[in-house]
């Protein structure tokens, strides 16, 4: 049991933004921080996590929790191992009471499992160093290979020795049960008795993103043929083989720090590009990608290079790997090595600079890859060409962004000598035939129906159709929302570009860009505190405004809060990715104050007509209204456009 005041002390030291940080790459917003939620796969951040309130939130999939409860999740941790998690982060030391009986037997199998994987790290590591036997073989091996000492350390190697149960039997010695030793796949039963599985190998152990030792690779010193090169620990609890990389604990900080990630095959890939300076490396162990790695890493880093041996060998089994990295749009790129080299060859022989030289000028985009590699197969061949055509075209429509796909259709036109017109029509029929599969998805997976779900959570005015209705709406949703991020694309040039704004960011910016300020003057002048205190980092909340010293604001939003006001007017859309409230509020807030200014427009234009009306008008006055009215008239044509093709969110 860890005592109380450890506890306190732990809450007190860790910082949320530090806490979460190691996990997942986050971006300061306004007073809170954005990332891409790490519990559901998402392409634009809703995560957030708010320092001052020591809380983080994900509107997309709506989980919330403290720093603690954010350990738990991420690491699949229990309370007590979180807290030990956190108290080695931050060097505290950990004051534990006597664990009773009960608890004994209630420490859960994952933590025995965790204790025993890490106990035999240490073992392993000791073996290496401070037995002769590891010493000559392990050891004077991994230095032959060039591996020095720093990194031996700071992976974690370790040496498992020729007798068959070494391992097994210190393991035993310590408390540990047959059971779990071979649950945890290091020790083997055999009629009866126990071996391990690793002995006589180099080991290298496999972290989780929280630097546990989770599972073990063991290498052979023979290169006989016969004999595994590698064995691996099998799935368990903790080690689910397609959910982790290989280095990603050691090489997380550097991918955010260089946004991209390069993909090798095997450990001492990593080991040998983290020698010579390349930390942003992680390792598939040898099998093809999964979409859980490739979320993985997306956590981190958009961008992608996967650095494959010279010899062609193993590059098509892992094509397959790539469609599923552009359908997650990330930015991947493909490098070949001179031909003979693997990527520990390479970085054994050259610096860090040359390495990232290399790959700059040698890397291409997967596509292109993808089709020259398989058009100098093809040959002349026309069946063989129209094959990979097809296969192309598959690749491509994996791809979410228009404009990418529109770049590769040109590539790939010149190469394979044919129109884009054509192309493009394959592709589009590609496409076609995915959006149908996923509506099918839909329909099925989905009970409640879009519809049904917005009616239950708003409740619906249709007939206030006020200036002053709306902003009342605008306000509202400034005070209950303001510090929650909003994902609008706000650059009308470029779609692809999408700007992240915090719900009282957007709306300020939008009604300024167009010279809007409510015209109701205790909303105004809300609206206007909004305006210039969210420059100041000020935590502009209900509490805020209801404390606040102007007896006019202050009564306002306390008069707000109390009636809870529904929306005067709200949007229904059917579209496909409709499961969250805070999505519905996301595409709320755009509307909201898109129908802010069709109102005012419709207001202004009311006014300016009647005013026309008026025959005292000199010809001037007329000239100058009919000038604002024409003005008006387009102000509202781009925004009837606007609000006929909504962003998608
Ligand atoms: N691998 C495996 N089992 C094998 C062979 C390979 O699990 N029998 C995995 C390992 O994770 C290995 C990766 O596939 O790191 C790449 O294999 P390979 O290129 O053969 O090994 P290297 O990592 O290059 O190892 P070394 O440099 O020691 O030969
Ligand atoms: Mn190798």
């Amino acid at each position: 049991m860890i005592d109380r005041s450890t506890i306190d002390k732990i809450y007190e030291r860790a910082d949320i933004v530090d806490v979460i940080g190691d996990f997942i790459a986050l971006k300061k917003r306004g007073v809170n921080y954005l990332g891409l939620c790490p519990f559901h796969n998402e392409r634009t951040p809703s995560f957030t996590v708010s320092p001052s309130k020591g809380i983080f939130k994900c509107f997309g999939c709506g989980k919330s929790g403290n720093t603690v409860g954010f350990v738990m999740e991420h690491e699949g941790l229990s309370y007590p191992e979180a807290l030990k998690y956190l108290a080695k982060k931050y060097n505290i030391e950990i004051e534990e009471t006597e664990p009773s009986e009960e608890q004994k037997i209630e420490e859960s199998k994952r933590e025995k499992l965790l204790a025993l994987s890490n106990l035999a790290a240490k073992w392993f590591h000791h073996q290496l160093y401070q037995t002769d036997e590891g010493k000559n073989i392990g050891l004077s091996y991994l230095r032959e290979r060039g591996f020095t000492e720093g990194m031996i350390e700071s992976f974690g190697l370790g040496y498992s020795p020729e007798n068959r149960s070494a391992f097994c039997d210190y393991a035993l010695k310590q408390g540990y049960t047959p059971d779990l030793l071979t649950e945890s796949g290091l020790g083997i039963d055999s009629n009866g008795k126990l071996f391990d599985r690793f002995h006589h190998r180099v080991i290298f152990p496999i972290h989780s993103l929280s630097g546990q030792v989770i599972g073990f690779g063991g290498r052979t010193f023979f290169s006989d043929k016969k004999i595994a090169k590698y064995l691996n620990s099998p799935e368990t609890v903790l080690y689910q083989k397609s959910k982790i990389l290989y280095g990603m604990f050691h090489a997380r900080k550097a991918i955010t720090q260089n946004d991209f990630c390069l993909l090798v095959e095997g450990y001492t890939d990593v080991l040998s590009l983290a020698q010579c300076g390349i930390e942003n490396v992680v390792a598939s162990s040898g099998t093809s990608l999964t979409i859980e790695q490739i979320r993985l890493i997306k956590r981190f880093t958009n961008n992608l290079t996967v650095l494959y041996d010279g010899d062609f060998a193993g590059i098509k089994a892992s094509l397959r790997g790539i469609d599923l990295i552009l359908a997650e749009d990330m930015n991947v790129k493909v490098c070949l090595l001179p031909e003979g080299e693997d990527p520990d060859s390479y970085a054994r022989k050259h610096s860090a600079e040359e390495v990232k030289k290399f790959i700059d000028s040698n890397q291409t985009d997967f596509i292109s890859f993808k089709a020259r590699l398989m058009l100098s197969e093809a040959g002349t061949d026309p069946i063989k060409k129209a094959t990979l055509l097809n296969n192309i075209v598959q690749s491509i429509a994996h791809i979410p962004s228009e404009i990418s796909r529109s770049i590769y259709i040109q590539q790939c036109s010149r190469m394979f000598e044919i129109s884009e017109d054509i192309f493009y029509s394959a592709v589009a029929k590609e496409l076609r035939e995915k959006i149908g599969e996923h509506k099918k998805g839909i329909t099925t997976q989905t009970k409640i129906t879009p519809k049904e779900s917005i009616i239950k959570k708003t409740t619906v005015d249709f007939a206030d159709n006020s200036v002053e209705a709306s902003e009342r709406d605008l306000i509202r949703f400034m005070l209950e929302y303001g510090d929650r991020a909003v994902f609008i694309s706000r650059d009308e040039e470029d779609p692809e570009q999408i700007s992240i704004v915090t719900v009282a960011e957007f709306i300020v910016e939008e009604l300024e860009s167009d010279e809007l300020i409510p015209i109701d003057s205790v909303w105004a002048k809300i609206f206007n505190i909004f305006s210039n205190d969210l420059k100041k980092n000020i935590q502009l909340n209900q509490l805020y405004f209801v404390n606040h010293p102007d007896i006019e604001v202050s009564s306002r939003v306390a008069d707000l809060m109390a009636k809870k006001y529904p929306l005067s007017r709200f949007w229904e859309e059917y579209g496909i990715s409709y499961n969250s409230e805070e999505q519905l509020l996301a595409r709320n807030v755009q509307n909201l104050v898109n129908e802010y200014k069709w109102r005012r427009i419709l207001e202004l234009q009311k006014v300016l007509t009647s005013r026309l009306a008026n025959s005292e008008l000199s010809d001037d006055e007329i000239r100058a209204i009919m000038t604002q009215l024409h003005k008006i008239n387009i102000l509202r044509n781009d925004l009837m456009k606007k609000m006929g093709s909504r962003p998608s969110l």
